[in-house]
């Protein structure tokens, strides 16, 4: 492979350049030899990335280990609990663009010859992933971990519970000492939230995708083996920048595919269509909802983790990880074995020579013969009220249809205090528009709102549709993402109190219950509203930002 380093970094010409290479320590023997980066996700703001600039060093030697050289540089972090239900929100989605931007622009400004990408929090991960596919370098992503679960005494808990407490507490339920004792125990480590919501979701795919090493995903970010399998995600890195394996030989559209299949066996979040479709964009694949509704009706949801399910990334752990799952779904043929992974071996050779643990782990994943439900645990829906589609993580509600009055809100902010007055009742359909891609802009998550309609006993009698975006913690009859978004004229943006919403999961059908004259009169008669930010960062992402059913990916508008 021709390497970028040489040609920036070798020769008497590039004497200023080395020069500062020589002030961060390189020598002699360092110059000349392949270059990589550690482009790591840090931030002391929240746990889930906190720990990070402590596997650098691993990677470090792993990466010179194979005779390479390697440079550290951070990219940023936005902490989705910490945001969570605030304006702060609405920087989450857009911080995967910033990451994919700064990984984009050390990379290449630089001249690394590829770069190991450490995550950790939602977005840092794809961001990450979406770096490595768009520049096309060697590339190899690493997961911090996950945090352990907490206990208030045999409750084990996650910061979903501190939620659901939050919600049981308003609706007086739950009493303040109660609710203070499981903030305080919830998340007792650092790591990211320890259920398989967002964070964990997009480790468990980095490895389906081939471009983490198998097994990555799940030790916790406390455990001993993180260290470890930095150090070989490092040789990875160096190996693949010797013999020139690139993300885009490793995130094919089968790699895609894969991934999918693991995220509708595992159950997990919805933001991983969101960000499987923005990989994917960046890697030069095809993908479509179509896809994920195609895999999804053939894939049996098979992994009982929380949010859905009863165990946490940790448990899952002690079993074998993900690679239990991928072993299974390989064996049933919904998998393809043949696609390449960074450690230069195929997906089918690299389970052969996974050391899985000989434990039981029937309790936590099933047999394929005998899933949880017989098919994905997300659902695409379309109908009248998002005719582009929208989500529906049916691992996480035991109900499959829901039909029910539309209480509509023009924005997130309203429902949590309409929950307190008692003013959304059984049988509402709660709509919460305006935050879209564009609209919100940024898709804000709503677990703040759904966790306090099931912390106030409601999540099997009242449902919402967003245009925005729901926490992978998320559970009840709540459907995301409906597209075309309310800030651009779809449907959603025209829903009013009182009309019929329909939900079918098995139909996979979501309409609005009004007549076709009456929808279009309405469509008609909409108009855009005056966008929520004219300047800073929020303003420009939103005259990039496309449909969610897109990814939600920025397009340049030259093209
Ligand atoms: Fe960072 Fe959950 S808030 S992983």
């Amino acid at each position: 492979m021709d390497r970028p380093s040489v040609e920036r970094y070798v020769g008497v010409v590039n004497a200023p350049h080395r020069a500062f290479l020589r002030s961060v320590g390189l020598t002699d023997e360092d110059v000349g030899k392949p270059l990589a980066a550690i482009v790591v996700a840090w931030s002391e703001a929240g746990p889930c990335n906190f720990h990070t600039l402590n596997l650098i060093r691993y990677v470090k030697e792993g990466i010179r280990s194979v005779g390479a050289s390697a440079l550290a540089m951070p990219t940023i972090v936005v902490n989705d609990n910490i945001s969570m239900g605030t304006e702060g929100m609405r920087y989450s989605l857009v911080s995967r663009e910033l990451i994919a931007d700064t990984a984009e622009a050390q990379v290449m400004a630089h001249a690394f010859d590829g770069f190991v990408g450490i995550g950790g929090c939602d977005k840092t991960e794809p961001g990450l992933m979406m770096a490595m596919a768009r520049i096309n370098r060697p590339a190899a992503y690493l997961y911090g971990g996950t945090a352990e679960p907490g206990f208030y005494g045999d409750r084990k808990l996650t910061i979903e519970d501190v939620y659901e407490s939050l919600g049981g507490y308003v609706k007086g339920i739950v009493s303040e000492e109660e609710l203070l004792m499981v903030e305080r125990f919830a998340h007792p480590t650092y790591g990211t939230c320890a259920g398989l919501f967002t964070a964990n979701t997009m480790a468990s795919l980095s490895e389906a995708l081939g471009i983490a090493l198998l097994g990555s995903a799940s030790p916790p970010a406390t455990s001993a083996r993180r260290a470890a399998y930095a150090y070989e995600t490092g040789m990875a890195l160096a190996k693949a920048i010797e013999t020139g394996l690139k993300p885009r030989d490793i995130m094919t559209f089968e790699a895609f595919e894969n991934a999918i299949a693991v995220l509708m066996a595992m159950g997990g979040s919805t933001n991983g269509i969101l960000h499987l479709l923005a990989i994917a964009y960046e890697a030069g694949v095809k993908l479509s909802l179509e896809d994920f509704e195609r895999i999804s009706s053939k894939t049996p949801y098979i992994a009982s983790l929380r949010p859905g399910g009863l165990y946490v990334m940790s448990d899952l752990d002690q079993v074998g990880g993900v690679p239990i799952i991928l072993r299974k779904l390989m064996k049933a043929g919904l998998l393809n074995g043949d696609v390449l992974t960074i450690s230069g071996k195929t997906l089918r050779e690299s389970l052969e020579s996974y050391k899985f643990p000989e434990v039981q782990h029937s309790h936590i994943v099933k047999e394929v013969s005998q899933p949880i439900k017989p098919t994905g645990g997300i659902k695409i829906l379309r109908g009248t009220l998002a005719p582009e589609g929208a989500v529906l993580k049916v691992a996480a509600t035991g109900i499959t249809r829901f039909e029910g009055r539309a209480k509509p809100f023009d924005g997130e902010e309203g429902v949590f205090e309409a929950l307190r007055r008692n003013e959304i009742q059984e049988g509402d359909v709660v709509v919460i528009r305006y935050e879209g891609p564009r609209g919100g802009p940024g898709m804000p998550e709503m677990l703040r709102v759904t966790a306090a309609i099931v912390g106030a006993g409601l999540g099997e009698h009242v449902a919402m549709v967003t245009d925005g975006r729901f926490s992978g913690a998320t559970r009840g009859m709540m459907v995301g993402h409906a597209s075309p978004e309310a800030a651009v004229g779809g449907p959603i943006a025209v829903v009013e109190e009182g009309d019929k919403i329909v939900i079918d999961a098995e139909k996979g059908k979501i309409d609005l219950l009004v007549s076709e004259n009456e929808l279009k009169k309405r469509l008609e008669g909409w108009r855009p509203r005056p966008p929520r930010y004219t300047s800073g960062l929020l303003a420009k992402y939103a005259s990039l930002v496309a449909s969610a059913s897109l990814g939600a990916i920025t397009k340049p508008t030259l093209q």
